[in-house]
């Protein structure tokens, strides 16, 4: 290599997949400064233990998901797939992608053969294969998506999905009279794009016209407000 090449080759930085990921979702992802400590699956799992109420995400699948035998769930922004730890063993198939690189590794190394795991971002996500799915979960990824990308994600989901199936969403929410700790804590999350409820149904409509909504008020220790849709796929 010629000196002005080698000169210029160390001005150029290197491309990792994580800077990839870092840089195209600046808009409404913000992992800079200490937030860029959840890129680390670790970390963002030790967060989730100490906030997370013990029972929250037993009651979620119970209640919200309601997985059956042999259901085969595609599980969109799933991080290091924790929900597998209450998801019951007898479901039929689990697929799971996320854009950050170290997530979908713990998940791979922790969960081995129970899922098919891909790093892949919402924007650039290839089709499965049509009608392949009974239930889509998109948990904690719609407020990290502008509307382009979170109507790509309604999109991929009914693709997916078999008449019939559904999608489940669940995401920090902006309410009326909201405690003032909760929009607090909302307002400096990682996803940028948090919406109220109006404007998370506004979105799913486009493409499921029936939709229902619960807001909860108790997942986490500390006072937070969360949506969760279920949309399902008309036959
Ligand atoms: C709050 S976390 C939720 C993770 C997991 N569903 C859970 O319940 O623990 C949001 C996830 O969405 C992923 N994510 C955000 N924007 C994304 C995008 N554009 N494409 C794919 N994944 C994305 C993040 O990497 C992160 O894992």
């Amino acid at each position: 290599m010629g000196r002005l090449a080698a000169r210029l080759s160390r001005r150029i930085p290197k491309v990792t997949s994580y800077h990839l990921f870092r840089r195209r979702g600046a808009m409404s992802h913000r992992d800079t400064g200490l937030l860029a400590l959840l890129n680390q699956a670790a970390l963002y799992r030790l967060l989730q233990r100490l906030l997370l109420r013990s029972s929250t995400r037993r009651r979620v699948v119970r209640d919200i998901l309601r997985p059956y035998p042999g259901c085969r769930i595609l599980d969109i922004g799933c991080g290091p797939a924790d929900i597998l730890e209450d998801l019951p063993g007898d479901i039929g198939a689990y697929h799971g992608f996320d854009m950050n690189p170290d997530y979908i590794e713990v998940a791979r190394r922790r969960w081995g053969p129970r899922g098919h795991f891909a790093c892949q971002r919402m924007d650039e996500v290839a089709l499965p294969e049509q009608g392949s799915f009974d239930i889509v979960l998109a948990i904690g990824i719609l407020h990290h998506l502008d509307d382009r990308d979170a109507g790509r994600l309604f999109g991929v989901a009914h693709h997916a999905l078999r008449p019939g199936g559904r999608l489940v969403t669940y995401d920090n929410v902006y309410i009326e009279n909201q405690n003032p700790l909760a929009r607090w804590l909302i307002a400096r999350d990682r996803g940028r794009a948090v919406r109220t409820r109006e404007g998370y149904e506004a979105l799913a409509r486009q493409l499921f016209p029936q939709v229902e909504s619960d807001i909860l008020h108790d997942t986490l220790r500390l006072p937070y407000t969360i949506l969760a849709m279920r949309c399902v796929k008309t036959l």
